[in-house]
């Protein structure tokens, strides 16, 4: 299975950062890495500016949130054909920081519905909380919200993250990651990429990204700076 390298902006940049295509196509060109995906999901208004320099350096573009309706009267939001027109081909749904923010695993299944609808791929987010691990409910609570959260659909990616590894610096270990992404593989099947997210850096990169069922890494952090999102990508 392709890897998907996917650096996750969250509200973070401006408009120069378009540029950062080029950077990471000087760093990582195009034609040596044909066998895996790379896709950055700047904030919505960043995402048609990108999509010259994106194109040309074979980078895709996301979302990091949409609305699970086409349009309507919903001040501030931005929905999955929006996003579709504005350039993107992906869209990161139900992040730990959305869900903390009230999203239900029923909100999480109607956006994903929606990006299907409008032609994107949306990437499912799951994790447990570090009580929930700590209390050995780490297994049933992601299996719950894969469950929950995926409509049915055939194309999707899923994101484990667990919010403990976000923005932590701690990572969670090779076995902790191949002890969660083996369920998540059974219930999704085999056709379907399984990221890991949590503190992904270069100089771990290589051991998750070879981790059994990792098909790529939900990256926040690192995803800011090139060098190291290509070091990343390298490593995949
Ligand atoms: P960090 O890589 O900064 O821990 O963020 C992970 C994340 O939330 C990606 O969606």
């Amino acid at each position: 299975m392709r890897s998907l390298i996917a650096g996750n902006w969250k509200m973070h940049g401006e408009m120069s950062w378009a540029g950062k295509a080029d950077e990471l196509e000087k760093l990582y060109p195009a034609k040596n890495r044909t066998h895996l995906d790379i896709l950055i999901c700047p904030p919505a208004l960043f995402i048609a500016p990108m999509v010259r320099s994106c194109s040309k350096a074979n980078i895709n573009l996301g979302g990091q949130n949409c609305h699970a309706q086409e349009n309507g009267a919903h001040t501030g939001e931005v929905s999955a054909q929006m996003l579709k027109l504005a350039g993107a081909n992906f869209v990161i749904v139900g992040h730990s920081e959305r869900r903390a923010a009230g999203e239900t695993d029923k909100m999480v299944r109607d956006k994903a519905s929606a990006a299907n609808r409008a032609g994107i791929t949306p990437i499912i987010c799951v994790g447990e909380s570090l009580a929930q691990r700590e209390s050995g409910k780490a297994e049933a609570v992601v299996s719950a919200q894969i469950k929950s959260s995926i409509p049915e659909i055939e194309d999707y990616v899923v994101a484990y993250e667990p919010i403990w590894a976000i923005g932590t610096g701690k990572t969670a270990t090779a076995k902790d990651i191949e002890q969660m992404h083996a369920p998540i593989r059974k219930i999704v099947g085999e056709g379907v990429r399984i990221l890991y997210g949590g503190s992904v850096k270069p100089a771990n990169a290589k051991e998750i990204l070879s981790t059994k069922n990792v098909n790529g890494a939900l990256i926040g952090g690192a995803s800011l700076e090139m060098e190291s999102l290509a070091a990343i990508a390298k490593a995949a």
